[in-house]
């Protein structure tokens, strides 16, 4: 078995171009193939598979539909997530909202959702109960996330806690019940299950917090999405959270200030600069990494699988898209 990241995407690659679409309404489903085609890195169904082939020796193929239907599910998320965020620019290019208009991703997002439960269900046979229960259950919590994540953009007392809250709510656990997924599927035990449940959701509080570095220190041209968006939305980041903790009135008079918004974000950046937050924000994701590594020590893996599944930490955490 090939234990590469570029192994498994590629498999995950391979199915989503092979999704069938119904040829009536093309205006529904051109969106669709537009934002699933667009690449990403595929990691959350390359996670499914990856759990999948180590826990079950078996061709990772087989449960393509199970690992597609979480990327359904994540692409879905992503059009309204462009929405809620007034974001523009997705994988280098216009994101959904603005090639078409609001309700196009409103709308093609809803058919994604529906998708994404025909696919788990294809081929799931008598495991679909209990995938519907973790699947359903986990989309829930995202939205409850997402929720949080626009409340916190009007508070300006949002602690660290409530945004890891926040964060293991929108993004840890998608990355969890992609890996329980494949998992479940392997037929692995309740114990099994869960040791790859808690190694996806702290690998996705590493994600999200690199994530939320990227999008102030990040290249755009590299990272595929507008740089300092984050800032301009005022969305409690660890990055600002921790910068209003320690400099309260200078970010909030910047924050208030009617600057442009290229000047708001640099002047922010100063801020963030002087207080070496790019460092600490990283120091806290590498540990995060590291506690998603230690989940799996007491599961039986060969040394490939182990050693996959601790890079893709280190990789994590280190990303620059
Ligand atoms: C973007 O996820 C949304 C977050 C949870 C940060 P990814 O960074 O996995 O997006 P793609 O699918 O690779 O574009
Ligand atoms: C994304 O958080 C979480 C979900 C899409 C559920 P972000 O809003 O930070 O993701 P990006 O940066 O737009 O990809
Ligand atoms: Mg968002
Ligand atoms: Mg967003
Ligand atoms: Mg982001």
């Amino acid at each position: 078995m090939n234990f590469s990241i570029e192994h498994f995407a590629e498999i995950a690659e391979n199915g989503v171009a092979n999704i069938k679409y119904p040829s009536t309404t093309p205006g529904l489903y051109a969106p669709i193939v537009y934002a699933m085609a667009s690449g990403g890195k595929r990691l959350r169904p390359a996670l499914c598979l990856a759990v999948y082939a180590a826990l079950s020796h078996r061709a990772p193929e087989d449960i393509i539909n199970q690992a597609l239907a979480v990327e359904m599910f994540h692409n879905f998320t992503l059009l309204h997530d462009d929405v809620m965020d007034r974001a523009d620019i997705r994988r280098g290019q216009p994101t959904v909202h603005r090639k078409w208009n609001d309700n196009v991703a409103i709308l093609s997002g809803d058919t994604m959702l529906s998708m994404a439960y025909g696919l788990l269900a294809d081929g799931a046979g008598d495991r679909f109960a209990s995938l519907f229960e973790v699947f359903n259950r986990t989309a829930i919590e995202v939205y409850e996330g997402q929720q949080m994540d626009m409340e916190f953009e009007k508070r300006s007392d949002v602690t660290v806690s409530e945004y890891m809250d926040m964060i293991r709510l929108k993004t840890s656990v998608l990355l969890g019940c992609a890996c329980r997924i494949g998992a479940m599927m392997a037929g692995a035990s309740d114990y099994v299950c869960d040791a790859f449940f808690n190694y996806g959701e702290a690998l996705g509080l590493a994600f999200q917090l690199r994530d939320d570095w990227l999008d102030t220190f990040g290249d755009p041209a590299v990272f595929g999405k507008e740089i300092g968006g984050d800032i301009i939305n005022r969305k409690k980041t660890w990055l600002l959270i921790t910068c209003m903790a320690e400099a309260e009135d200078e970010i909030d008079g910047i924050l208030r200030e009617d600057l442009e918004p290229q000047e708001k974000i640099s002047q922010v950046k100063r801020v963030y600069n002087r207080l070496r937050l790019a460092e600490r924000c990283q120091e806290l994701t590498e540990r995060y990494s590291a506690q998603a590594a230690d989940c799996l020590t007491n599961v039986e893996l060969d040394h490939d699988a182990r050693d996959f599944f601790t890079e893709l930490c280190t990789k994590a955490a280190a990303r620059s898209h």
